[in-house]
């Protein structure tokens, strides 16, 4: 059986087709960066209204690309939050809409399961259980699974989520939207100058706070000559404490659990910093360490097909509402 995935819960729209026995078949992705750019930042309404646009082009050249008929498809999954409202609606409108039509179930899909599942689509999977550790524009999330749908949260950031501090420090070194990656790239030039705090690292507990770093990135900037050198070093300052505090919790969260496996994922998992001393930590603690490939890092319609096929063999599907949670605890799920 075929699943479409459809992903529109901020700037990315993304469709995926699945397979129940080979697995990944086909995914394209549109992204808006371009367009939220001119504005340093996502602009929800342009978002919605750019999903409209693209999003059943693009799942027509997907079924031409594959090969496939819309009668082969057995099911429809789509992202239903957490998200931006106008954005969530867009897909959540066309999934109930052509799962109407033809006739076959839809089935709403958890945005960081879908994050927290990438990681499957990979040759080597991790098997459950594991700690996972989900960073994203939205949310940091440190993971106690077991199984698909059996999560235990460990430990959440209680401010800022670790992309966010990330785009927030990048646009107050005056680095363009998406911040993310122009900062990590800026990092790369930087030297080992300014020693930034490792919040919430001196006390027992997995949770996270971010946004202190991004005031102790700012009082660096003020009191620096603000030259690109200055800024380079800031970045690296921030990134190298981000991705420290991330062992530390990471490494806290496994001897806790007395779990060997730890999956990282969402967004800020493309980071190379933070995936290579999350790599040596895992080693060093005997432990196996599992990322999506690059480009699932960050959102697309892959994870949201594969999550929805996990959820439609475990007998979940849903009635015809229109079905979108812009919050949305993992927990309930
Ligand atoms: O998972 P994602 O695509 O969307 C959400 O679910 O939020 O994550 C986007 C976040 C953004 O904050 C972006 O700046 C960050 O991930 N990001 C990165 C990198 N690539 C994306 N942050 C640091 N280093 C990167 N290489
Ligand atoms: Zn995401």
């Amino acid at each position: 059986m075929y699943i479409l995935g459809i992903e529109t819960s901020c700037d990315e729209t993304g469709v995926a087709i699945y397979h129940a026995q080979r697995g990944l078949c086909h995914h394209l992705l549109y992204s808006q960066i371009d367009m939220h750019s001119e504005y340093g930042g996502v602009v929800p309404e342009l978002a919605s209204r750019d999903h409209i646009r693209k999003l059943i082009p693009l799942i027509k050249q997907l079924l031409r690309e594959s090969d496939l008929v819309t009668a082969d498809i057995g099911a429809i999954a789509y992202t239903a939050g957490p998200g931006l409202m106008g954005a969530l609606l867009v897909g959540a409108a066309v999934a109930q809409s052509l799962a109407m039509a033809w006739q076959i179930p839809a089935i709403a899909v958890h945005h960081m399961e879908g994050h927290l599942l990438a990681p499957m689509l990979e040759e080597n999977p991790p098997e459950f259980p594991f700690v996972a550790l989900l960073i994203s524009g939205g949310h940091t999330l440190l993971i106690e699974v077991r199984g698909v749908g059996q999560y235990q949260l460990l430990g959440e950031s209680l401010d800022d989520a670790a992309g966010e501090a990330f785009d927030k420090t990048a646009k107050l070194l005056g680095l363009s939207y998406p911040g993310g990656v122009k900062l990590s790239e800026l990092a790369n030039q930087g030297r080992s100058r300014f020693r930034f705090p490792r919040p919430m690292t001196d006390r027992p507990g997995l949770d996270f706070s971010f946004s202190g770093l991004k005031t102790f990135a700012l009082t660096t900037f003020q009191k620096s000559d603000q030259t690109l050198q200055d800024k380079a070093d800031i970045a690296f300052a921030f990134q190298d404490a981000v991705a420290d505090t991330m062992v530390i919790k990471c490494r806290r969260a496994m001897q806790q659990t007395g779990l060997k496996r730890l999956v990282v994922a969402g967004g800020v998992s493309a980071n190379t910093q933070i995936r290579d001393q999350l790599t040596t930590m895992t080693e060093k603690e005997g432990g196996v360490i599992y990322f999506p490939r690059l480009e699932f890092c960050t959102d697309n319609g892959a994870m949201i097909a594969y999550a929805g096929y996990q959820r439609f063999i475990s007998g979940y599907t849903q009635g015809i509402e229109i079905f979108a949670r812009p919050r949305w605890p993992m927990s309930e799920l």
